[in-house]
Protein backbone atom coordinates (compact mmCIF):
# COMPACT_ATOMS: atom_id res chain seq x y z
CA UNK A 1 0.00 0.00 0.00
CA UNK A 2 2.65 2.47 -0.66
CA UNK A 3 1.00 4.79 -3.54
CA UNK A 4 -2.66 3.62 -3.16
CA UNK A 5 -5.15 6.59 -2.70
CA UNK A 6 -8.39 4.59 -1.75
CA UNK A 7 -11.38 6.79 -1.88
CA UNK A 8 -14.72 4.47 0.17
CA UNK A 9 -17.70 5.70 -1.97
CA UNK A 10 -21.33 4.87 -0.62
CA UNK A 11 -22.83 3.02 -3.80
CA UNK A 12 -21.76 2.68 -7.35
CA UNK A 13 -23.51 5.88 -8.68
CA UNK A 14 -21.17 8.06 -6.23
CA UNK A 15 -18.03 5.57 -7.59
CA UNK A 16 -19.12 6.67 -10.88
CA UNK A 17 -19.56 10.48 -9.75
CA UNK A 18 -16.00 9.99 -8.21
CA UNK A 19 -14.14 8.33 -10.68
CA UNK A 20 -15.67 11.49 -13.34
CA UNK A 21 -13.82 14.01 -10.60
CA UNK A 22 -10.06 12.74 -11.85
CA UNK A 23 -11.37 12.33 -15.73
CA UNK A 24 -12.40 16.03 -15.32
CA UNK A 25 -9.40 16.70 -13.59
CA UNK A 26 -6.95 15.26 -15.39
CA UNK A 27 -8.55 16.40 -18.63
CA UNK A 28 -9.04 20.18 -18.11
CA UNK A 29 -5.35 20.36 -17.20
CA UNK A 30 -4.73 18.27 -20.01
CA UNK A 31 -7.64 18.79 -22.88
CA UNK A 32 -5.61 16.51 -25.61
CA UNK A 33 -5.53 14.02 -23.00
CA UNK A 34 -5.02 10.62 -23.79
CA UNK A 35 -7.78 8.29 -21.95
CA UNK A 36 -7.02 4.39 -21.24
CA UNK A 37 -11.21 3.05 -20.91
CA UNK A 38 -12.56 -0.40 -19.96
CA UNK A 39 -15.20 -2.27 -20.43
CA UNK A 40 -17.97 -4.12 -18.00
CA UNK A 41 -20.54 -3.06 -15.99
CA UNK A 42 -18.44 -1.39 -13.08
CA UNK A 43 -17.62 1.86 -15.57
CA UNK A 44 -21.31 2.44 -16.41
CA UNK A 45 -21.86 4.88 -13.56
CA UNK A 46 -18.73 6.83 -14.81
CA UNK A 47 -19.81 6.59 -18.67
CA UNK A 48 -23.48 8.10 -17.52
CA UNK A 49 -21.23 11.03 -15.58
CA UNK A 50 -19.22 11.82 -18.37
CA UNK A 51 -21.34 12.50 -20.93
CA UNK A 52 -23.70 14.03 -18.80
CA UNK A 53 -20.97 16.45 -17.83
CA UNK A 54 -19.53 16.96 -21.32
CA UNK A 55 -23.29 18.59 -22.20
CA UNK A 56 -23.40 20.56 -18.81
CA UNK A 57 -19.86 21.99 -20.40
CA UNK A 58 -17.77 20.96 -17.58
CA UNK A 59 -15.59 18.72 -19.75
CA UNK A 60 -14.74 18.43 -23.33
CA UNK A 61 -13.50 15.49 -25.32
CA UNK A 62 -13.10 16.88 -28.98
CA UNK A 63 -9.31 16.63 -28.60
CA UNK A 64 -9.23 13.75 -25.78
CA UNK A 65 -7.58 10.23 -27.91
CA UNK A 66 -8.69 6.97 -26.01
CA UNK A 67 -7.58 3.92 -25.81
CA UNK A 68 -9.13 0.34 -24.55
CA UNK A 69 -7.64 -1.97 -22.66
CA UNK A 70 -9.13 -5.45 -24.57
CA UNK A 71 -11.35 -7.00 -27.08
CA UNK A 72 -12.43 -10.38 -27.69
CA UNK A 73 -10.60 -12.13 -30.63
CA UNK A 74 -12.88 -13.03 -33.33
CA UNK A 75 -15.91 -10.43 -32.61
CA UNK A 76 -15.99 -7.69 -35.62
CA UNK A 77 -16.37 -4.23 -34.58
CA UNK A 78 -20.23 -4.09 -34.74
CA UNK A 79 -20.74 -7.21 -33.29
CA UNK A 80 -23.33 -6.95 -30.73
CA UNK A 81 -20.66 -8.31 -28.01
CA UNK A 82 -17.87 -6.96 -29.24
CA UNK A 83 -16.09 -4.06 -26.99
CA UNK A 84 -16.13 -1.42 -29.29
CA UNK A 85 -19.56 -1.90 -30.00
CA UNK A 86 -19.99 -1.75 -26.13
CA UNK A 87 -17.71 1.72 -26.01
CA UNK A 88 -19.66 3.04 -28.93
CA UNK A 89 -22.97 2.90 -27.25
CA UNK A 90 -21.79 3.57 -23.95
CA UNK A 91 -19.70 6.67 -24.15
CA UNK A 92 -18.19 7.32 -26.95
CA UNK A 93 -21.12 7.52 -29.44
CA UNK A 94 -22.67 10.26 -26.71
CA UNK A 95 -19.04 12.69 -26.56
CA UNK A 96 -17.61 15.03 -29.11
CA UNK A 97 -14.63 12.71 -29.26
CA UNK A 98 -13.43 12.07 -32.58
CA UNK A 99 -13.80 9.17 -34.18
CA UNK A 100 -10.33 8.73 -35.55
CA UNK A 101 -8.83 9.24 -32.25
CA UNK A 102 -10.54 5.95 -30.25
CA UNK A 103 -8.96 2.79 -30.68
CA UNK A 104 -9.46 -0.49 -29.67
CA UNK A 105 -7.89 -3.50 -30.32
CA UNK A 106 -8.65 -5.54 -33.50
CA UNK A 107 -11.05 -8.56 -33.00
CA UNK A 108 -10.73 -10.02 -36.24
CA UNK A 109 -6.47 -8.82 -37.01
CA UNK A 110 -5.17 -11.72 -39.22
CA UNK A 111 -1.81 -10.63 -38.18
CA UNK A 112 -1.96 -10.93 -34.31
CA UNK A 113 1.64 -9.92 -33.57
CA UNK A 114 1.42 -6.62 -36.19
CA UNK A 115 -1.73 -5.59 -34.63
CA UNK A 116 -0.64 -5.77 -31.19
CA UNK A 117 2.74 -3.77 -31.96
CA UNK A 118 0.60 -1.03 -33.92
CA UNK A 119 -2.07 -0.57 -31.14
CA UNK A 120 1.85 -0.33 -28.58
CA UNK A 121 2.86 2.40 -31.60
CA UNK A 122 -0.88 4.42 -31.75
CA UNK A 123 -0.86 5.02 -27.87
CA UNK A 124 3.17 5.61 -27.79
CA UNK A 125 2.53 8.03 -31.02
CA UNK A 126 -0.03 9.74 -28.80
CA UNK A 127 2.43 10.21 -25.84
CA UNK A 128 1.50 7.59 -23.76
CA UNK A 129 -1.60 6.81 -21.09
CA UNK A 130 -2.68 10.16 -19.21
CA UNK A 131 -5.55 8.48 -17.00
CA UNK A 132 -6.24 4.20 -17.44
CA UNK A 133 -9.03 3.26 -15.89
CA UNK A 134 -9.63 -0.39 -14.86
CA UNK A 135 -12.02 -2.19 -12.99
CA UNK A 136 -11.23 -5.92 -11.54
CA UNK A 137 -11.96 -9.33 -12.33
CA UNK A 138 -12.95 -11.89 -9.78
CA UNK A 139 -9.54 -13.43 -10.56
CA UNK A 140 -7.74 -10.32 -10.24
CA UNK A 141 -7.40 -9.81 -13.84
CA UNK A 142 -6.98 -6.25 -15.19
CA UNK A 143 -7.05 -5.96 -19.19
CA UNK A 144 -7.64 -9.57 -20.00
CA UNK A 145 -4.57 -10.02 -17.92
CA UNK A 146 -5.10 -13.57 -16.39
CA UNK A 147 -3.58 -15.30 -13.30
CA UNK A 148 0.10 -16.45 -14.92
CA UNK A 149 3.35 -17.21 -13.18
CA UNK A 150 4.26 -13.77 -14.69
CA UNK A 151 3.49 -10.55 -15.83
CA UNK A 152 3.36 -10.22 -19.50
CA UNK A 153 4.24 -6.80 -20.79
CA UNK A 154 2.72 -5.67 -23.82
CA UNK A 155 -0.67 -5.50 -26.29
CA UNK A 156 -1.11 -9.31 -26.54
CA UNK A 157 -3.15 -12.61 -27.33
CA UNK A 158 -4.83 -14.12 -24.27
CA UNK A 159 -6.93 -17.50 -23.49
CA UNK A 160 -9.61 -16.88 -20.77
CA UNK A 161 -9.74 -18.56 -18.34
CA UNK A 162 -12.80 -20.52 -17.04
CA UNK A 163 -13.52 -18.22 -13.71
CA UNK A 164 -14.07 -14.88 -16.52
CA UNK A 165 -15.91 -17.00 -19.30
CA UNK A 166 -17.98 -17.83 -16.39
CA UNK A 167 -18.65 -14.04 -15.60
CA UNK A 168 -18.98 -12.78 -18.79
CA UNK A 169 -21.38 -15.55 -20.60
CA UNK A 170 -24.61 -13.54 -19.01
CA UNK A 171 -23.73 -10.61 -22.16
CA UNK A 172 -24.38 -13.98 -24.33
CA UNK A 173 -26.89 -15.94 -25.47
CA UNK A 174 -24.62 -19.04 -24.29
CA UNK A 175 -21.56 -19.50 -22.80
CA UNK A 176 -20.49 -21.75 -26.20
CA UNK A 177 -20.71 -18.24 -27.87
CA UNK A 178 -18.27 -16.23 -24.99
CA UNK A 179 -15.05 -16.11 -27.00
CA UNK A 180 -12.32 -18.40 -25.35
CA UNK A 181 -9.58 -16.02 -26.36
CA UNK A 182 -9.10 -12.21 -26.40
CA UNK A 183 -6.37 -9.52 -27.19
CA UNK A 184 -5.25 -7.30 -24.16
CA UNK A 185 -2.58 -4.65 -22.80
CA UNK A 186 -0.35 -6.05 -21.45
CA UNK A 187 0.33 -5.59 -17.85
CA UNK A 188 3.54 -3.08 -18.56
CA UNK A 189 1.13 -1.17 -21.03
CA UNK A 190 -1.64 -0.62 -17.94
CA UNK A 191 1.72 0.24 -15.63
CA UNK A 192 3.02 3.06 -18.31
CA UNK A 193 0.19 5.23 -17.57
CA UNK A 194 0.94 8.17 -16.02
CA UNK A 195 -2.37 7.68 -13.64
CA UNK A 196 -4.67 5.23 -12.76
CA UNK A 197 -8.26 4.77 -11.44
CA UNK A 198 -9.64 1.26 -10.55
CA UNK A 199 -13.64 1.17 -9.96
CA UNK A 200 -14.82 -1.75 -7.75
CA UNK A 201 -18.01 -2.10 -6.48
CA UNK A 202 -20.24 -4.68 -4.96
CA UNK A 203 -19.48 -7.77 -2.33
CA UNK A 204 -18.24 -9.95 -4.47
CA UNK A 205 -15.21 -8.33 -5.33
CA UNK A 206 -14.38 -7.81 -1.38
CA UNK A 207 -12.09 -10.71 -1.52
CA UNK A 208 -9.92 -10.22 -4.10
CA UNK A 209 -9.62 -6.96 -3.67
CA UNK A 210 -8.04 -7.35 -0.43
CA UNK A 211 -5.87 -9.43 -2.26
CA UNK A 212 -4.44 -6.99 -5.13
CA UNK A 213 -3.81 -4.01 -2.48
CA UNK A 214 -3.40 -6.08 0.88
CA UNK A 215 -1.85 -8.66 -0.22
CA UNK A 216 1.91 -9.96 -1.84
CA UNK A 217 2.28 -8.87 -5.71
CA UNK A 218 2.12 -11.68 -7.64
CA UNK A 219 1.10 -12.59 -10.95
CA UNK A 220 -1.25 -14.84 -10.12
CA UNK A 221 -3.51 -11.75 -8.79
CA UNK A 222 -1.98 -9.85 -11.32
CA UNK A 223 -4.20 -6.29 -10.54
CA UNK A 224 -1.34 -6.72 -7.15
CA UNK A 225 0.83 -5.14 -9.27
CA UNK A 226 -0.54 -1.65 -8.64
CA UNK A 227 1.30 -1.70 -5.12
CA UNK A 228 4.08 -0.88 -7.56
CA UNK A 229 2.07 2.07 -9.67
CA UNK A 230 3.36 5.51 -8.42
CA UNK A 231 -0.26 6.84 -8.48
CA UNK A 232 -3.35 4.87 -8.25
CA UNK A 233 -6.62 5.94 -7.22
CA UNK A 234 -8.96 3.17 -5.94
CA UNK A 235 -12.18 3.77 -6.26
CA UNK A 236 -14.44 1.27 -4.29
CA UNK A 237 -18.23 1.29 -2.82
CA UNK A 238 -18.52 0.74 0.66
CA UNK A 239 -19.55 -3.18 -0.13
CA UNK A 240 -16.44 -3.61 -1.54
CA UNK A 241 -14.32 -2.46 0.89
CA UNK A 242 -12.47 -5.21 2.36
CA UNK A 243 -11.24 -3.49 5.53
P1 LIG B 1 -17.24 -5.93 -14.24
O1 LIG B 1 -15.93 -6.46 -14.98
O2 LIG B 1 -17.05 -4.45 -14.09
O3 LIG B 1 -18.36 -6.26 -15.19
O4 LIG B 1 -17.34 -6.65 -12.95
C1 LIG B 1 -14.70 -6.17 -14.44
C2 LIG B 1 -13.60 -6.91 -15.18
O5 LIG B 1 -13.79 -8.09 -15.53
O6 LIG B 1 -12.53 -6.32 -15.39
Amino acid sequence: MLHTRIIVAKNPEEVGKLAADVFEDVLNRKPAGVIGLATGSTPLPLYRELIKREQEGKIDFSKVRSANLDEYKGLAPDHPQSYRKFMQDNLLDHISIKPENTIVPLGLAEDVQAMCEAYEAQIEEWGGVDLQLLGIGHDGHIGFNEPDTYFPGMTHEVQLTEMTIDANKRFFDSIDDVPRAAFTMGIGTIMAAKKIVMVVTGSDKKEILRKTFWGPVDPQVPASILQFHPDVVLICDEAAYPL
